[in-house]
């Protein structure tokens, strides 16, 4: 079984005390932080963009992951590498065509059935190029149609809720995509969305071993035991 890793997302933390609270993932044990970048477009919601990456890279030396929840993203990549990002997880529903019921500034969730290739490649190439880590991730309701790209990313992450917010409940169907990468992929995958003491070992068991985590990590009264806890997963 591969190591877990977890990474807390920031999303849920106390803003007004962004060192506190990145010093807090560092003693609970965290292996990486993620970021959760919202534009609006892509999501119905807005969270931050690359100034707070900048202030929590001058925080902490944990590896940051930028997950990108924008439209455009080929756009910004530079900004969120520049501002101190380790990591840049793209959303594959901007490399397709989009299911038409996700087409227009107010539908989502965005969904694609297949993705440009060479389009998304060029962006994965461009983000290695600078020597940072690649990673795709992909909606609940898109398909598994990644296999073309496996050896361009460093590590998938599946989306366990619909993205957008955080405190929601984790998507069972995760489950079977998670299983099905798995067996074709010998490389991290992440999970995220609804990551809790019940939805983990579930997670792990299909094969995930990054465990993505706001709300119950940072609304947990002991963090450490709860990154302890997620780690021991591995383990059984
Ligand atoms: C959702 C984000 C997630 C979210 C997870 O759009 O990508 O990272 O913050 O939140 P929890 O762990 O509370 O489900
Ligand atoms: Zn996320």
């Amino acid at each position: 079984m591969k190591k877990i890793k977890v990474s807390p997302s920031i999303l849920a933390a106390d803003f007004s005390r962004l060192g506190d609270e990145t010093k807090k993932c560092e003693a609970a044990g965290a292996d990486q932080l993620h970021l959760d970048i919202m534009d609006g477009n892509f999501v119905p919601n807005i969270s931050f963009g690359p100034v707070i990456v900048r202030t929590v890279r001058k925080l902490t030396k944990l590896e940051l992951d930028a997950h990108l929840m924008i439209e455009n993203p080929d756009l910004y990549l530079d900004d969120y590498i520049k501002a101190g990002a380790d990591m840049i997880t793209l959303h594959i529903e901007c490399y397709g065509q989009r299911r038409p019921h996700s087409i227009g500034r107010d539908k989502f969730p965005k969904e694609v059935d297949e993705i440009d290739v060479e389009k998304i490649r060029r962006d994965l190439k461009r983000i290695r190029a600078r020597g940072k880590k690649a990673s795709v991730t992909l909606n609940p309701g898109t398909p598994l149609c990644i296999e073309p790209i496996l050896d361009d990313v460093d590590d998938v992450l599946i989306m366990s809720v619909q993205p957008g917010f955080s405190g929601q409940k984790f998507m069972d169907s995760a489950l079977t995509k998670i299983k099905e990468l798995r067996k074709v992929f010998k490389k991290d995958i992440k999970v995220d969305g609804g990551v809790n003491k019940d939805t983990a070992p579930r997670a792990v068991e299909a094969g995930a071993n990054v465990l993505i985590t706001a709300s119950y990590f940072f609304s947990a009264t002991d963090q450490k035991k709860v990154v302890t806890e997620l780690k021991q997963l591995g383990k059984e």
